[in-house]
């Protein structure tokens, strides 16, 4: 991994711009924000952006209903049939299973990623599974020895995480932005005292690249994301 690497592009032209191009290949990138702000919406791009390029994705949800995604794609107007369990898989986890759901993803995630040969793989969210841990300490080993099983896998991650109560800046449990290569956070900004909120985009840290260090609006439409690259919400 390093700034000539392949750039693994998100499919946000916006987005892509402020990261340089795309994601460092096989880096590990963590987005993070409150409910519904997108990250959904901005990996489920990512895995099309995948699908578009011959790619295979696997998308290991927590949260969501693997149908709901399916929809959700298909509400976009993607061609999902064609490709789904073929291409894309989506894997609904039940994170109240404790047991079950880490061994998902510490044992069963490195086999499948290598049986289907995935190239893009999308846990969401990550918080869910940190959750598990009840005790501080167990929750930073066990996600750090998770990051170091994914790191040896030949793909590109992405980890959702919601925020922590009382910040828009920090993950739910303060530990994947350091664990993670990059990290776009996404969060409401006031521009002015007098002026709307506006959902708004930022690269905070991206290992081994240049990158944007600005403040970018954005606006989930019906089929895509558009990042403002060229406004400045401050
Ligand atoms: N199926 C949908 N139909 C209409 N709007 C949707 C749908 N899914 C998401 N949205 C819109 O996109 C926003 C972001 O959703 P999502 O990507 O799921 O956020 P997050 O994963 O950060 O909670 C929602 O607040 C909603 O406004
Ligand atoms: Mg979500």
């Amino acid at each position: 991994m390093t700034a000539d690497s392949p750039r693994v592009r998100f499919g946000i032209d916006g987005l892509d711009q402020m990261l340089g191009g795309g994601l460092l290949e096989k880096s590990i990138c963590s987005i993070i924000g409150t409910y519904g702000t997108g990250k959904t919406t901005l990996a489920l791009h990512f895995a099309h952006e995948g699908l578009k390029n011959g790619e295979k994705v696997i998308y290991i949800s927590l949260d969501e209903r693997e149908e709901m995604l399916y929809q959700d794609m298909e509400r976009k107007g993607w061609d999902i049939e064609e490709v789904r369990n073929t291409s894309i898989y989506v894997v609904k986890l039940d994170p109240t299973d404790f047991t079950l759901s880490i061994n998902h993803l510490k044992n069963e995630l490195p086999q499948l990623i290598r049986e289907i040969g995935a190239q893009r793989v999308i846990i969401d969210p990550i918080s869910l599974f940190e959750g598990l841990f009840t005790d501080e300490a167990t929750r930073r080993k066990e996600l750090f020895r998770f990051i170091e099983i994914m790191r040896d896998e030949a793909c590109t991650l992405i980890l959702t995480s919601e925020t922590r109560e009382n910040s828009s800046y920090a993950s739910k449990y303060a530990l994947v932005e350091y664990m993670a290569d990059t990290v776009i956070l996404l969060r409401y900004v006031r521009p002015n005292k007098l002026a709307e909120v506006h959902p708004a985009v930022e690269v905070a840290k991206m290992r081994g690249s240049d990158h944007s260090r600005g403040v970018k609006p954005y606006e989930l439409l019906r089929d895509q994301v558009q990042v403002y690259f060229e406004a400045n919400v401050f």
